[in-house]
């Protein structure tokens, strides 16, 4: 996992300057076969990143550059006639990186679609169903839902996100130091530059490393204590689900993986509590209002539980 981590970092370097930490979650949700929601101000390079990760990957790549007319069809496909014969033209979903662009500019419905095929895997139309390809990972880009004019994600689907990353300015050296990268004109050319070092075949093999790591029983507890914290904080009207749990655990064993151990420490789930909880929880108006945030909440949450030794 470590070794995948080098190999990819060094080719998406070439494109994006800093997001260590980005890139770091983006490979742990391939390596678990995990959706990612990239979340930040506009210009901040989620596109590029998320393009520069699937370029570093060896697997089919698509993307779907969400749309306000755009119909549940144009994601999953539809059945067509073909002489005499209907067939399913596949669409764009059915590709082992799909970046789900501007999710949020696509109404409810067309998101749907995208969601169901996330979570089961396979898309039916028509009564039949069509199996993806594993591995299926999802990377979807949002501006913050202050912005005019989108759809925000139920947190019934967005619970399906492994992480939601939030994306933030560049520091000042990182901001001059991408300036110097290759463009033409305008558009990034250092994308051209970033070769496939990573097959499918290496992500199983890191997903086999990473579940082989081990989690003791204190770690456990820690892990449910945590997600059940947040459901019991005042300014918290719905707090992480046991699938949050799941994903938790299972991020904490990424987290150790990609630090070369084959154990989890508490400190590896406490610095997934936030990308991993985060964005499923939902907050009462009146905290929103003292600018009490999610992030806030998970601290909360980490704060009231002892950390185990
Ligand atoms: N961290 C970064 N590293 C490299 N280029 C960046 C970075 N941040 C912004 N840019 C530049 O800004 C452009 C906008 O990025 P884009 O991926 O379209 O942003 P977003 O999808 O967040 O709106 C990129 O094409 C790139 O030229
Ligand atoms: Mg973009």
């Amino acid at each position: 996992m470590k070794d995948l981590h080098d190999r990819v970092a060094t080719e998406v370097r070439r494109a994006i300057v800093g997001q260590d930490d980005a890139l770091a979650l983006l490979l742990s949700a391939a390596a678990l076969g995990g959706h990612v929601l990239l979340e930040g101000p506009p210009g901040t390079a989620k596109t590029l990143l998320a393009r520069a990760f699937a370029a570093a990957l060896d697997t089919s790549f698509r993307r779907i550059q969400f749309t306000p007319d755009m119909l549940p069809s144009d994601v999953t496909g539809t059945v067509a006639l073909r002489g005499s014969d209907l067939t399913f033209r596949p669409g764009p979903v059915f590709a082992s990186v799909v970046l789900a662009d501007e999710i949020n500019r696509t109404p409810p419905k067309t998101q749907a679609a995208l969601l169901e095929a996330m979570e089961e895997r396979q898309v039916t139309v028509d009564g039949e169903s069509h199996a993806l390809p594993d591995p299926f990972i999802v990377v979807a880009t949002q501006n913050p839902i202050e912005y005019e004019g989108t759809y925000p994600l139920p947190e019934a689907q967005l619970d399906r996100f492994l992480f939601r990353i939030v994306i933030d300015y560049p520091s000042v050296d990182d901001e001059r130091a991408l300036l110097r990268l290759a463009r033409r004109g305008l558009e990034p050319a250092a994308l051209d530059d970033v070769a496939a070092v990573a097959t499918a075949a290496d992500l199983r093999a890191a997903r086999t490393s990473v579940d082989a790591v081990r989690a003791t029983d204190a770690v456990e507890a820690f892990v449910v204590a945590v997600v059940r914290a947040t459901r019991e904080l005042p300014g918290v009207t719905l707090g992480a689900s046991p699938r949050a749990a799941v994903h938790l655990l299972a991020a904490a064993r990424a987290a150790a993986a990609l630090s070369g151990r084959d154990y989890i420490t508490p400190d590896d789930v406490t610095r997934m509590a936030s990308p991993v909880l985060a964005h499923r929880l939902l907050l009462t108006p009146e905290a929103e209002l003292d600018r009490f945030g999610a992030t806030d909440a998970i601290t909360a949450a980490l704060a009231a539980v002892p950390v185990p030794r």
